[in-house]
C-alpha cells in the first residue's frame, strides 16, 4: 500500500481496511469492512472523467439493484472532501480477459452457460433503458468454478432517457456485437 491509499481510504470510511489495488482508470480497491470483502471505487472530483464514471455507475446500479450477474451497491459515500466514492460487492474469481489469455482454461461445457448469463445481463439492462457500452473482457469476473460470470463495471453506461431513440438503439446493437466477439 502506498501513502495515497494509507491516507485517503480512512478519510472515506475509517472502518475500511485496504487489501489490494485493481487496475483501472478510476481508483479501485479490494477492501475489508466488518469481516467482509468489498470493492471501493473512487475518483478525484477534479478528474472529470473518473468522477463522471462513478456518477454513471451510481445511476446504473440503482436501476439494476434487483438484477443478477452484477456487483450491487453496498454503500454510496457520495462526495467526501476531494473524492467521490462507492462501495460495491466483491466478486471472487478472475477477469475474463486474463482467463481468455490462458487458452482452454474455461471448461468447454461451461462456456455456453456463461454466454447465456452475459446475454441475460445485457437484456435486463437494455429492457430498463440502459446501454452498457463497456462490455470488455476486463469488466467480467468468472467464478473459480467457471459457472458464474459477473459484470463488475458500469461506469460507461448510457441511459435511454438522455438520448434520441435511434441513438439508444445504435448503442444497444454495439453491446450485442461486443458480447458476440468476447472470446471465453
Ligand atoms: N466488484 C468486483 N469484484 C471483483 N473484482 C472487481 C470488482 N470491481 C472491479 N474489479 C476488478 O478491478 C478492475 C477495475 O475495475 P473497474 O473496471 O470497475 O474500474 P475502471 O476504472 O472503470 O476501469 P476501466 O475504466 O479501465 O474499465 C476490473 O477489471 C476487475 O478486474
Ligand atoms: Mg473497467
Amino acid at each position: 500500500m502506498d501513502d495515497f491509499e494509507r491516507k485517503i481510504i480512512p478519510e472515506i470510511d475509517p472502518a475500511l481496511e485496504f487489501r489490494s489495488s485493481f487496475r483501472g482508470t478510476t481508483s479501485v480497491y479490494e477492501v475489508r469492512k466488518d469481516d467482509s470483502v468489498y470493492v471501493l471505487k473512487m475518483a478525484d472530483l477534479l478528474y472529470n472523467n473518473g468522477s463522471q464514471q462513478i456518477q454513471t455507475e451510481r445511476r446504473a446500479l440503482s436501476i439494476a439493484k434487483d438484477f443478477e450477474g452484477i456487483t450491487h451497491l453496498v454503500h454510496d459515500y457520495g462526495d467526501v472532501g476531494q473524492f467521490t466514492a462507492i462501495l460495491k460487492e466483491y466478486e471472487e474469481g478472475e477477469d475474463l480477459r486474463t482467463l481468455s489469455l490462458l487458452e482452454n482454461i474455461i471448461p468447454k461445457d461451461a462456456v455456453e452457460g456463461l454466454k447465456k448469463q452475459v446475454e441475460e445481463i445485457v437484456r435486463n439492462f437494455h429492457q430498463s433503458g440502459v446501454a452498457i457500452l463497456d462490455l470488455g473482457e476486463y469488466n467480467f469476473v468468472v467464478s473459480p468454478d467457471f459457472r458464474k460470470i459477473t459484470l463488475v463495471d458500469l461506469g460507461a453506461c448510457r441511459f435511454a432517457d438522455t438520448l434520441p431513440l435511434q441513438e439508444f438503439e445504435r448503442l444497444k446493437s454495439l453491446d450485442i456485437s461486443d458480447i458476440s466477439s468476447m472470446i471465453y
